[in-house]
This record gives C-alpha cells, sequence and structure tokens, in this order.
C-alpha cells in the first residue's frame, strides 16, 4: 500500500462509552472477523486481565481492508485504553496515528455520558500531536439518547463544527458504515517524504524531548532511510521480543540487519507482519505503515519503547524523538517472607514487567527519600549523589508532605481536571482544597451547564477517599483525570537543627 492509501487511527472513549464495540463493528464490517453467534468479540482484548474485567489494559492493533469508491484502502487500529490509570499507553498509541476517533456516549447527559474529563485529557494529547478528529456520538438505538445535547457540548468545548459529527450505534450498526468513509476522507495518510513526517514526528514527544538541531538534521538526512518507532513490546515464549512498530520512512522486510539506536546492538530480521487480527507474517513493512518485528532479543532491555529502529548500516542518524519517560506513580519495597524464596521472587518481577512496560524495579541505584534523616550526610564519602530531585509544581509549599514538612517526600503532584455542571462547582472547590489542592485554571463550556476545574494536588491526597468523595459530593456528575506533574532536579542540601540555631544566634 503506497502511503495514501494508508490510515493509522485511534480511538478515543471514555471507559464503556463503547470503543471495543465499535471496534468489533468495524472489524466485522471489513470482513476482518466474521460476526460470531454472540455479537460481540472484544477482538482488541486480547490479555486476560481485558477479558476478565472488560477494560483494555494495552495498546492493541489490528490492520483492515477497507474498498472505498472502488479503491482499496488499508485501515490500522491502534486501541487505546480508556481507563485513568493508562494515560501513558494512551500516548504511546496516538504517536502511531494521524488521527482519532472520539467516542462519546450519548445516551443522555447525566452521569457517565456525554464528553468526560478523561476523554478531554485524552483529546488535548492528540491535539497536542496534531492529530485530526472525528467525534463520533454512539448509542444513538437508546431511547432516551441526546445526541444534539453531547453534539452541541463537543462544538462549545472542544470547537469542532456539528457537520463532522458522526451520529452511531456500535451495537446495532447504525450509523457505522459512515465511519470508514469519514476516517478515509477526512483524516491525512502518514507523511513520508518531505516536511510533513518531520513535522509528524517533531510533535511526538508533546512536552520535548525534540534534540536541539534534530530538524536541521533531518532536513540534511535522505528521506527513505528506515526509522521506525518502537510503540510497545510483548514477550513471547518462543521468539522473544515481539516489538510493536510504526515505520515512518523507509521499510523493512524479512533477513534485514537492524538495529535500536538506544543500544547500538545488531540483530537479523526473523519474521514481520501486521495484525489481521492475528499476527500475520508479510514480506515487508513500508513507510507510513504499523506492524510487528521479531528479532531475536531475549530481553526488554533491548527494545526500549520510544527508541528508533534502523538498518544497521546506517550510521549516524538523528533518531526520531520517542516519548516523555514514564513516571513512576507507585512506589513499594518487596521482600519475600522467607529470605530463601529470593530468587523466586526476582524471577516473578522479571516475568511480570516483561510483559508489562510499566512495571519497572531497580536495584538501589534510585532512592526515594521519605524522611529528611535519611538524606546523605554531606561527609559520607561512600557515596556519590549525582543529582537530587523534588516534586515541582506551582507552589512548592502546598506540597509539602505534612509528616516531615520537607519536599522531600514521594509527594508527586498531579495537575487534575474535573468537569461538572456549574450546581457542584463549590462542593468540588472545597473538595480539592481539604486535599491541599491550588488552582490552575477554572473556566465554563459554552452553552452547557459544565465546567472545567483544574487543580494541582498532591498524589498522595488523590490515592485515598478523593474520587469516591468526588462522585458523593457532585451526586455522581463529575469526571476526573489527572496527569503528574513531575519532578525536577533540584539543589538540595541537608542541613542539621544545631547549624540552624548557630544561625539564628548570629
Ligand atoms: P473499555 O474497553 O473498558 O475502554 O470499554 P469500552 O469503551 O470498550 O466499552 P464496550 O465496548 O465494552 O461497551 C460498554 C457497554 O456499552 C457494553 O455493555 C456495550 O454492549 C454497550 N454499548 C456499546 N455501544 C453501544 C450502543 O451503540 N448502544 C447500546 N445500547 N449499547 C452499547
Amino acid at each position: 500500500f503506497p502511503p495514501e492509501k494508508i490510515r493509522n487511527i485511534s480511538i478515543i472513549a471514555h471507559i464503556d462509552h463503547g470503543k471495543s464495540t465499535l471496534a468489533d463493528r468495524l472489524l466485522e464490517m471489513t470482513g476482518t472477523i466474521t460476526k460470531g453467534p454472540g455479537g460481540n468479540h472484544q477482538v482488541l482484548d486480547k490479555l486476560n486481565v481485558e477479558r476478565e474485567r472488560g477494560i483494555t489494559v494495552k495498546a492493541q492493533t489490528v490492520s483492515m481492508l477497507h474498498t472505498h469508491k472502488g479503491e482499496e484502502y488499508l485501515i490500522n487500529l491502534i486501541d487505546t485504553p480508556g481507563h485513568v490509570d493508562f494515560s501513558y499507553e494512551v500516548s504511546r498509541s496516538l504517536g502511531a496515528c494521524e488521527g482519532c476517533l472520539l467516542l462519546v456516549d450519548a445516551s443522555h447527559l447525566s452521569t457517565t455520558e456525554g464528553l468526560q474529563a478523561q476523554s478531554l485529557a485524552v483529546f488535548r494529547a492528540a491535539s497536542a500531536q496534531g492529530l485530526a478528529i472525528i467525534p463520533c456520538l454512539n448509542k444513538i438505538d437508546l431511547p432516551h439518547a441526546s445526541p444534539e445535547a453531547i453534539s452541541q457540548q463537543i462544538e462549545e468545548t472542544l470547537r469542532i463544527p456539528p457537520s463532522q459529527h458522526l451520529y452511531i450505534s456500535a451495537k446495532s450498526g447504525i450509523g457505522v458504515d459512515k465511519v470508514l468513509g469519514a476516517v478515509i476522507e477526512n483524516l491525512p495518510p502518514p507523511a513520508t517524504t518531505g516536511a510533513g513526517w518531520k513535522d509528524r514526528v517533531s510533535r511526538l514527544s508533546a512536552g520535548g524531548a525534540l534534540r536541539e538541531g534534530a530538524v536541521e538534521r533531518w532536513e540534511k538526512e535522505e528521506d527513505d532511510i528506515l526509522r521506525a518507532l518502537i510503540v510497545d513490546t510483548y514477550y513471547d515464549r518462543f521468539r522473544g521480543v515481539v516489538s510493536l512498530i510504526r515505520i515512518f520512512t523507509g521499510s523493512i522486510k524479512k533477513g534485514d540487519k537492524i538495529t535500536p539506536m538506544a543500544s547500538g546492538k545488531r540483530y537479523e530480521v526473523l519474521d514481520v507482519g501486521v495484525f489481521h487480527p492475528e499476527e500475520t507474517p508479510t514480506d515487508s513493512l513500508l513507510a507510513g505503515q504499523v506492524g510487528y518485528v521479531v528479532c531475536n532479543m531475549k530481553n526488554f532491555e533491548e527494545a526500549n519503547v520510544g527508541d528508533t529502529l534502523t538498518h544497521a548500516t546506517t550510521t549516524d542518524i538523528e533518531p526520531l524523538p520517542g516519548f516523555k519517560p514514564m513516571q513512576s506513580m507507585v512506589f513499594a519495597g518487596v521482600f519475600p517472607l522467607d529470605a530463601q524464596d529470593f530468587q523466586k521472587l526476582e524471577e516473578a518481577i522479571g516475568r511480570l514487567t516483561l510483559n508489562d512496560r510499566s512495571v519497572v524495579y531497580k536495584d538501589g541505584t534510585e532512592e526515594i527519600i521519605s524522611n529528611p534523616s535519611l538524606f546523605p550526610e554531606s561527609h559520607d564519602k561512600t557515596m556519590r549523589i549525582d543529582h537530587v530531585e523534588e516534586p515541582i509544581g506551582e507552589e512548592q509549599v502546598s506540597t509539602r508532605c505534612l509528616a516531615c514538612l520537607l519536599t522531600l517526600c514521594p509527594i508527586l503532584p498531579v495537575h487534575a481536571t474535573i468537569m461538572v455542571p456549574q450546581d457542584f462547582i463549590g462542593e468540588m472547590m472545597e473538595l480539592c482544597n481539604e486535599h491541599r489542592g491550588i488552582e490552575l485554571e477554572y473556566t465554563f463550556v459554552e452553552a452547557t451547564d459544565r465546567a472545567v476545574l483544574r487543580y494541582q494536588l498532591p498524589l498522595s491526597e488523590i490515592a485515598t477517599e478523593f474520587f469516591s468523595s468526588l462522585k458523593s459530593r457532585s451526586k455522581g456528575y463529575a469526571s476526573f483525570d489527572y496527569e503528574d506533574a513531575g519532578y525536577a532536579a533540584s539543589d538540595l542540601v541537608k542541613v542539621h537543627t544545631q547549624y540552624l540555631s548557630q544561625e539564628s544566634s548570629r
């Protein structure tokens, strides 16, 4: 397929708004799967945990063939998790796309329907990457559906005119045929030459891992060099690490010698292919395509998500910018009850990390300091501190740990978005203030009764009962999403109280 016959898309949706159902319907319509007796296959939900809990956790992808106005197109659907805990996976999936379907439950404007904070957050991430977006208002088969009201909400909030909104029922199939046509006509094909691909990849790491002078260096390089982004990886017991890749330029085929630029190691490509819907080997993967590559990698350290794959003979090119590094959100020290089980524990954690890149484990090179007394002494010559980081925020004071009154505690601040009917604004502000929140922004969604509050809150505050209080105080109407505000390098030293008293007596 030449690039102009390819579309790479994601579906952005709040949990339960019908993403898996729509994906199944699109796969049926394109003949990628046949309609089963039970109807809904939830094909994209491959992992056991996903099937058991009915939620999408990891990004999955599937390639579909669709004939539009007599021409055949390849549509790659890169699934994204809708759950609030998986925003890192979402931003990676978006990196492989040029456009998105924004799926919104239009069954009626109440507790969990309509545009939700999570969808708004993913919409912002997609816009930052410059992706084109088609709103799809779902569940219009239900008698109480009010797609016009939701359409107005989307127009006012996201500034996408109603003429571009599709009214559908993923369950019954009403209007779904228009979705594929709109994907082909309204979403751009992948740009693989000239300024197009440089512009797309420059926006990959919204937040800025683009190296200074990267675009100028790309200008001097050939367009058809292999530049493939590793979007995700999973482990196969027999073949080792399988990498899900998006080829921005060049091509890759079986037998090629390739290298991930971060490690510089060389590998031979043993298999390439697409998901249709299972792994289907192909002769090659070309610029603009999404697929998998197997090349005898035994562990994940060899295939870093966000790294650039290129041919081993290619030297000294500017890598793709990749993704913002993932921030750890939950920290735990894990010990076996019986010290003899240590090796078993290590193996078990090793297996867990093989299929879940969001779990990171370390052997003591980086330490979270939860009490100032544990901060290393400056005269301790046995330890060399490379640098110290602390949680960043608009106003450090209010994110200080109440126990030790220092900002060293792992109380990572987050930026929260709360969308709520205006009647509940007071309640929501009170709730955020009780949880040491700092107001960042406060806007109204025109022509609706909704307001969007942005707050900075310590992560520790939202980790407990915050979400259930938010729901109960807003009678279920508030929706909530957050992203971490991150850590930044800081010039911190340990100060003893005896020095402080000497200073004050001077
Ligand atoms: P995650 O995978 O967790 O993100 O959820 P999801 O967004 O994929 O939702 P899913 O497709 O599982 O749909 C949630 C529920 O809504 C299921 O019970 C579906 O049958 C139902 N549903 C989806 N689309 C429609 C629709 O168009 N009409 C009606 N009536 N129900 C729908």
